[in-house]
């Protein structure tokens, strides 16, 4: 089987976790290296967390490096209220032992890109300043890269303001630079994630399982849940395995191809993603995939196997 190169820029939050082990058991996927960036926590917890549940994974052959402590301008304001001082809801999972990668992740994502030319899909799952330093550092990283997909942005609405999304908010600069790289960017924001949730039910179900895998969900989320109706949560959204299910799934979501500019000067608006689906030809291209829909019972029922797999 020819797998899929990727690549897993993450700000190793509760969901991102999810995500890598998701990434890690579905045997279509080549991970050839891994990113942490500061968004959700810190860039020292972002890191070690990421390197730690790929350990946990099974996979501490995927070298991991470190990216940005902050976004590009300004300061970083993390969610911890939502993923914890340490990033995964309090979980306690076993220290890699991996050799501690020191090269920095814009380096070693650009020397990836350029190795594997045209052939790399780059996962950005949490704020896009990794990717950004990249593009600013290498211009010619852009034309080396096959697809960006990122978790980010919406069409409509947001979670941290009326019509912000986190990733994006967290920095809105980096996502400007991204959107108008001529990069193939796949927009995997709230209008498709809001739809991959997790059922109260659901949930519950997954934490009857006996894996490792599904333990690390369990600690990771049992805050969230407790506090799902706190946050006007419908359900527990699993944001970041959608930009990587879709690499093996794509037949389970829908999409338009739109303009996307981002917001960065406005009080209200800083971080909007800035599309509407229609009046957008109006922008001088239609730069990106907007993904909108899943099949939600699929994605569901493959969240389920895979943690039972472990
Ligand atoms: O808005 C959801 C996104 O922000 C997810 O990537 C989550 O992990 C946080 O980074
Ligand atoms: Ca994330």
């Amino acid at each position: 089987m020819n797998k899929l190169p990727i690549w897993i820029d993450t700000d190793t939050g509760i969901d991102d976790a999810l995500a890598i082990m998701i990434a890690c058991k579905l045997e279509q996927l080549d991970i050839v290296g891994a990113s942490a960036v500061a968004g959700n926590t810190t860039l020292e917890n972002a890191f070690r967390n990421c390197a730690d549940v790929f350990n946990l994974a099974g996979r501490a052959d995927v070298k991991v490096y470190p990216g940005a402590i902050k976004p590009l301008i300004g300061e970083l304001k993390t969610a911890a209220g939502v993923h914890g001082d340490n990033g995964i809801g309090g979980a306690i999972i076993e220290r890699s032992k991996a050799p501690i990668e020191t090269e920095k992740a814009w380096d070693a994502m650009y020397k990836k890109t350029k190795e594997l030319n045209k052939d790399l899909t780059i996962i950005a799952i949490g704020p896009l300043t990794n990717i950004a330093t990249t593009i600013i550092k290498y211009p010619d990283f852009v034309e080396h890269v096959k697809q960006l997909n990122i978790m980010g942005g919406a069409a409509d609405g947001g979670n941290v303001s009326p019509c912000a999304e986190f990733n994006i908010l967290a920095d809105p600069e980096a996502a400007e630079i991204v959107f108008i790289s001529g990069m193939k960017v796949n927009m995997f924001g709230l209008d498709v994630t809001h739809k991959a949730y997790l059922a109260d039910e659901e949930v519950l179900d997954l934490y009857k399982i006996d894996t490792k895998a599904a333990k690390l969900f369990k600690d990771s989320t049992s805050v969230l849940l407790a506090n799902r109706k706190k946050y006007y949560l419908h359900g527990l959204c699993q944001h970041d395995s959608t930009p990587i299910v879709y690499m093996v799934y794509p037949e389970w979501f829908k999409s338009e191809k739109c303009g996307v500019y981002v917001e960065t000067r406005g009080n209200i608006t800083r971080g909007k993603t800035v599309t509407d689906l229609w009046s957008d030809t109006k922008f001088k291209e239609r730069n990106c995939e907007v993904f909108l829909d899943i099949d939600r019972q699929k994605f569901v029922k493959l969240i389920k196997e895979i943690l039972s797999s472990y």
